[in-house]
């Protein structure tokens, strides 16, 4: 008899309590993937060598989709045999160079393909204003791939690609994004 009268609002409560560590710490954890880099590199270090961002981004090929991540030519130019014999820097020549292997990097920021984007527009604005500020980082963040979009935490949604137009007297027909 005294049981039936347990059940009151604590069952309740733990329900909620329950529910709430799913969606906001489990959910998250398990809807996204996340993704290392599959060399390190630093863009503090290399900084001080190089000073210009051109030389590994460069957009080359101009194309409307062109990531601007660099190709393995690139590293070459000066990994062309090992420099500092750290790990990653050997795997970089034997695995990628010497066998001119592109290198996977993994983009932290992909439009879906109904979206037109491309840098030539926006040469003419600080890379910061869209990405973070990577030169003086010494380790590459995360990247943290959603599984049911198929799309990264990172990728610019079309509220803030319209600030900025609205801002910058860019124009935001639909048109302008959407081909
Ligand atoms: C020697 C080649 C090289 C140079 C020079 C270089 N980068 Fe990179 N950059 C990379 C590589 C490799 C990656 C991909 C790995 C990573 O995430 O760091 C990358 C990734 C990035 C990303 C995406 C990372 C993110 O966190 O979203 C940005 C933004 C970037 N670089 C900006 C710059 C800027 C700005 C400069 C100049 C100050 C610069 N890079 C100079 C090689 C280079
Ligand atoms: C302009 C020359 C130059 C280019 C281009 C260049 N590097 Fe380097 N890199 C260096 C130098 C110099 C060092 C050693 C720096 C030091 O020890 O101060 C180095 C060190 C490294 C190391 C060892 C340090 C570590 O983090 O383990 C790795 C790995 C590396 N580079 C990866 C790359 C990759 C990947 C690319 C192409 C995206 C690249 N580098 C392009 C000059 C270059
Ligand atoms: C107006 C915003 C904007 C500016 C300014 C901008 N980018 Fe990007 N960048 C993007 C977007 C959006 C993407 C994803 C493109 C795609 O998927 O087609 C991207 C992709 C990249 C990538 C591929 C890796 C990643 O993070 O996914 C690199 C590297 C990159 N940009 C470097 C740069 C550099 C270097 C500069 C400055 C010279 C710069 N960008 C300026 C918006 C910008
Ligand atoms: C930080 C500001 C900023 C952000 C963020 C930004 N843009 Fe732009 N965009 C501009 C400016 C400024 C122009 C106009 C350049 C000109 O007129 O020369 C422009 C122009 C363009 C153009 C060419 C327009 C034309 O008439 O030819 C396209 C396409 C475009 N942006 C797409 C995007 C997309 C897609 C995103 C988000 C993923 C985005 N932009 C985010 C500032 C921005
Ligand atoms: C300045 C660039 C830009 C303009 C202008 C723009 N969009 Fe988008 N749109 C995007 C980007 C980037 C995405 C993908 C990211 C996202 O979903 O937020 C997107 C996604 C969408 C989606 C997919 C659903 C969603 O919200 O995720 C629809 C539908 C859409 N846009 C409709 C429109 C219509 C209608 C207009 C005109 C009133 C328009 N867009 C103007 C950049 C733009």
């Amino acid at each position: 008899m005294s049981r039936k009268k347990k059940g009151g609002i604590m069952p309740f409560l733990l329900g909620i309590a329950a529910a709430l560590i799913v969606g906001w710490v489990i959910f998250p954890q398990v809807l996204y993937v996340q993704g290392k880099q599959p060399i390190h590199f630093s863009h503090k270090l290399h900084q001080k060598h190089i000073g210009e961002c051109e030389l590994c981004h460069s957009n080359k090929e101009q194309e409307p989709y062109a990531t601007q991540l660099p190709s393995t030519e690139d590293c070459a130019l000066c990994h062309y045999e090992v420099l500092t014999g750290t790990p990653d820097e050997e795997r970089l020549v034997k695995d990628y160079i010497e066998k001119d292997k592109k290198i996977p990097w993994k983009v932290y920021q992909k439009q879906p393909d109904n979206v037109y984007f491309s840098h030539l527009p926006h040469e003419d604005l600080e890379c910061t204003r869209c990405h973070p500020d990577v030169e003086d980082t010494q380790d590459m963040p995360t990247r943290y791939l959603n599984r049911l979009t198929g799309y990264t935490r990172t990728t610019m949604k079309m509220h803030e690609c319209e600030r900025c137009h609205a801002q910058e007297g860019a124009s935001n027909a639909c048109y302008v994004c959407h081909k």
